[in-house]
């Protein structure tokens, strides 16, 4: 078994370093016969952008195999939303062309979104030519086509009308009568080029090995055309597409969250390999987009202002930036491009007219906006005279609209974050319980009869409309530890400190309540804490003092407050105190969260708990202590296997346990720096105790850029050394022999380099502190954002916690498993994939299977199992809160990117200040 498993990996390794020569010589020697390069993920064969890979004699790491099934659990009957698909024509090949888009002087066309309507009308015009084969385009620059066309190279021209104003459309002002009788015929429709070429072929035997988990490359690049087969499926009923997921233009799938925003309803589905063969998963997906109509009223619900009067325009124009409106007066599309400075009635531009003898002189005069539309175009305007214009032009050449004429069309993403109220109806309106989302899904299937789908139904797919049975198991909970060594068994993932107290209780000493502006009852706060802590173990002292806000600070900007504030703390308490409480006017989304916690932990090192009045009851109170008592060093509960030091490979081995992230802006926001969270166990041997170590990264990177930095500068020694060097202090001058990495957030097609960029570096970390050191690793991704779901077999109910799958619906040859370590409470439960990249420690499945489920428990900010490893909860927290730190930068970045040091690089990332010294390896994120 371990020698099959072996060779298959060698085997591997080897593909891989020839899969690069390979590449190589493609980019010099353009052979069309050439296998295609790897699948990038975004979906990209561009051969201009392709750097030529250098070639590494180093054997690079490859994701392990499975070594074996778990056995322990119950066993429990589980369907799943993989649907068995049978492909029968295996004897055929994919050809593979690259197409490119010119416009008709030669221009490329770099527009997104209108290849498809271009390719489809090649496949009308040139039926004939292309010998009336299908296509399967991906809407940019690869097609295929199962067998191959009758020639490997195609130039057609093919002209569109044009509904999109995306280029051409830079009139400086509004079109006038002549020009827009003189503009007719031209822009209305546009001509094309289209180049063809083959660029390879994968033979369709490879869907067939793929789940033998043979031939890796070409069977994923097998399965990928099959998903572009259902993308194209989907775009031609024209469905908004999400990568995999598809949205109907259909308002019963309409949620509105609010805020001018809504949650769409849609489908994710895709072609899996699994071990039991191929299989079309299906799930329900959700994508946010702007409510569409008048420009003014979307406004007006985004801000949630009264009218059009109190609107923040420079709001407006950050979140109306690229999004398409229609005009009153035009059919066409036009992007958002700015705001006029001025108002409509303010807002000039030159107006070119000819005079009445056609070819004479053309005559300019200055006209505002609004007595263009009211006097020349006869447009009633009833409201926008006094807002500003929507700018839809080029920044040197803009082309005002007033903003009531203009009504923003349907299907546009909305990708900036949700505001708490915003996802709060997201979850409320839009979960399903398990049967509900069951019956959904076979009615989607249904639907979409794909078997009848042309391509698909060449290529011989069949697929079965049962949802596939699997067998689960289900782990039994860990024993967990209170103060005094009492027992506490969860139940259904959850536990209380009823009766019980803290496992570890850090003192309440030398604090203060600071109150920015509520009206909650501080004294009665404070008693209650104090009681309840007693009952918890926890001694709470009498606070020092309690600081009001100042009336006059509180319109001051939210930095400027909490500045305020410390000058007050200073000027009564010469020592710093140990702790602050602090009342904040509202719940999340504070504007003062960010700048407190920054102020807190970076500029004078005081732990700090935040909380809003509303709710305080004792529920909340125990919950808040168990914050507090994390923060101030003690441990709420601990594993039983850990206090008896009996945990399988971890208690007699110096172990660290990591968990990294990293969280990026959301996609709007291209220039807000990524932020690296990696965190860290301490005092071996427990695994309960974590720190965390962040930093900013170049926007959207996702590999994490500073574990190990050799020049040791001042300012950064690298994450891993910070980590180490609290290890070995933590844990009786002890290095990990051991180093288990959970690592979040990265896609299958980002495990290699997890593998041997990250963990190389992990290595010369280690290596920097001692040349003689080499700990042994384990390296788990854990995924989230997939859409396997499970349904107990025979039960309206999610699965019950603790349940485990690693056989059927797994990989094919990967060791990957799922687990719902969670009690689901409502919607369905989404269960996390884990894969186990690397395992050079030597865990049976079943060991390290229990492992990752204690690992669930040990979260300190809560008494129920979590979804995911605590360390990967611990790393999300940890750049989230961080993340609220930079916003508080604000207006301040001018003025501090003139600082030398920061302006290093060739990108500027601004940097994070450091935590001080005495909370840095505190559970500040808990
Ligand atoms: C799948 O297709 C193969 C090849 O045509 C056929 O032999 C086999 O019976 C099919 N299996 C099922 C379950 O339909
Ligand atoms: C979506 O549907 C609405 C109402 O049926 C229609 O007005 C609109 O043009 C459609 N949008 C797209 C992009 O298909
Ligand atoms: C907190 O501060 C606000 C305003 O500064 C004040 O109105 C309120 O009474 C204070 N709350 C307590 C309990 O002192």
């Amino acid at each position: 078994m371990l020698i099959v498993a072996n060779i298959s990996l060698l085997k591997l390794v080897v593909f891989f370093i020839q899969k690069i020569v390979v590449m190589a010589e493609q980019e010099y020697g353009g052979s069309t016969e050439a296998l295609p390069p790897p699948p990038p993920v975004p979906l990209d064969f561009s051969p201009e952008k392709a750097e030529p890979a250098p070639v590494e004699k180093k054997l690079l790491r490859v994701p392990m195999a499975r070594r074996g099934l778990g056995k322990k659990g119950r066993n429990i009957q589980i369907l799943t939303n993989h649907f068995q698909v049978n492909v029968s024509n295996v004897d055929g090949h994919f050809f593979h062309y690259s197409v490119a888009l010119f416009y008709e002087d030669g221009q490329p066309v770099e527009v997104k979104g209108i290849g498809r309507k271009v390719l489809d009308r090649v496949h009308e015009t040139y039926h004939a030519e292309l010998a009336g084969k299908g296509f399967a385009y991906d809407g940019e620059k690869s097609l295929f086509t199962i067998g191959s066309l009758p020639r490997s190279r195609f130039e057609f021209t093919v002209v569109l009308n044009d509904i999109t104003s995306n280029r051409n459309v830079g009139t400086s002002s509004p079109p006038n009568e002549a020009d827009r009788k003189r503009l007719r015929r031209p822009y209305q429709s546009k001509t094309y080029k289209v180049k063809i070429s083959l660029a390879g072929k994968i033979p369709m035997q490879a869907i067939a090995n793929a789940f033998r988990g043979q031939e890796y490359e070409n069977s994923q690049e097998a399965l990928r055309v099959l998903d572009i087969i259902l993308r194209q499926h989907a775009a031609k009923k024209d469905c908004l597409l999400v990568r995999q997921s598809f949205f109907h233009n259909d308002s019963n799938n309409f949620v509105d969250v609010g805020g001018g925003v809504h949650g769409l309803r849609g489908f994710h589905s895709s072609f899996r390999t699994t071990q039991s063969g191929l299989s079309l998963n299906i799930d329900m997906s959700t994508t946010m987009i702007i409510k569409p109509g008048p420009v003014l009223d979307f406004l007006i619900a985004n801000q949630n202002s009264r009218d059009s009067v109190s609107l923040d325009w420079a709001k407006a124009k950050r979140v109306l930036k690229n999004l398409k409106v229609q005009t009153a007066t035009s059919n066409q599309e036009f992007k958002i491009t700015g705001l006029s400075e001025k108002s409509c009635r303010e807002q000039t531009f030159i107006l070119k007219r000819r005079s009445k003898d056609e070819d004479c002189e053309v005559q300019t005069s200055e006209v505002t906006v609004y007595d263009y539309f009211v006097n020349h175009c006869n447009i009633d305007l009833r409201y926008s005279a006094d807002l500003p214009c929507l700018n839809v032009g080029k920044p040197k050449r803009p082309t005002y609209f007033p903003i009531e004429l203009c009504t923003l069309v349907s299907l546009q993403r909305y990708t900036k974050a949700l505001s708490t109220f915003q996802r709060a109806s997201l979850v409320e309106k839009s979960r399903q319980k398990p049967q509900e989302r069951m019956q959904i899904l076979s009615h989607a299937l249904k639907m979409n009869n794909y078997d009848a789908e042309p391509l698909l139904h060449s290529c011989g797919v069949t697929i079965n409309s049962d949802f596939t049975q699997i067998e689960g198991r289900v782990l039994s909970a860990p024993e967990l530890k209170a103060g005094n060594g009492v027992d506490i068994f969860a139940q259904s993932g959850r536990w209380n400190f009823n009766n019980k107290r803290f496992f570890e209780s850090a003192k309440v000493e030398k604090w203060a309540v600071v109150n920015f502006s509520t009206n909650c009852d501080i004294g009665k706060l404070v008693e209650c804490l104090t009681g309840l802590g007693e009952t918890k173990g926890i001694s709470v002292e009498a606070p020092l003092k309690v600081f009001e806000e100042s009336r006059h600070h509180r319109r001051a900007p939210p930095v400027g407050r909490v500045d305020k504030m410390f000058e007050e703390i200073q000027s009564k308490l010469p020592d710093a105190p140990k702790f602050l409480l602090c009342l904040l006017p509202e719940r999340k989304n504070c504007d003062i969260y960010g700048p407190w916690k920054r102020k807190n932990l970076a500029d004078h090192g005081i732990v700090t708990q935040c909380l809003a009045p509303g709710r305080v009851n004792d529920q909340y109170l125990t919950n808040l202590l168990l914050k507090i008592n994390a923060k101030l060093g003690g441990l709420n509960s601990m594993l039983a296997v850990e206090v008896s030091r009996s945990i399988p490979m971890i208690s007699k081995v110096p172990t660290m346990i990591l968990g990294m992230d990293v969280s990026h802006g959301s996609p709007g926001q291209s220039d807000v720096p990524s932020i690296a969270a990696v965190v860290s166990s301490r005092q071996w041997p427990s695994i309960s105790h974590y720190r965390a170590s962040v930093r900013t990264q170049s926007p959207k990177v996702e590999i994490i850029d500073n574990i190990f930095k050799e020049v040791s500068d001042t300012r950064d020694d690298g994450i891993m050394r910070e980590l180490l060097l609290d290890f070995h202090a933590s844990s009786q001058q002890r290095k990990p022999q051991q180093i288990l990495v959970f690592r979040d957030g990265v896609s299958e097609s980002q495990f290699n380099q997890v593998l041997n960029i990250e963990l190389d570096q992990i290595i010369e970390a280690c290596k920097f502190l001692d040349e003689k050191w080499s700990p042994k690793f384990v390296i788990i991704v854990a995924q989230k954002n997939h859409h396997t779901k499970f349904f107990p077999y025979g039960s309206a109910n999610n699965v019950p916690p603790g349940t485990i799958i690693d056989n059927k619906v797994c990989h094919p040859r990967n060791n990957d498993f799922y687990l719902c370590a969670h009690g689901g409470m409502i919607g369905t439960t989404r269960p996390t994939h884990y894969h186990v990249l690397l395992d050079e420690v030597g865990f049976k499945p079943d060991e390290l299977q229990e492992l990752v489920h204690n690992l669930c428990y040990v979260y300190q900010r809560s008494t129920t199992a979590t979804s995911i490893v605590a360390p990967i909860g611990y790393a999300h927290l940890a750049a989230a809160q961080v993340g609220q730190w930079m916003k508080s930068e604000g207006t301040s970045e001018t003025s501090s990117s003139q600082d030398g040091l920061r302006n290093a690089g060739p990108v500027t990332v601004p940097q994070l200040p450091r935590l001080q010294k005495n909370v840095a390896s505190s559970m500040f994120f808990c």
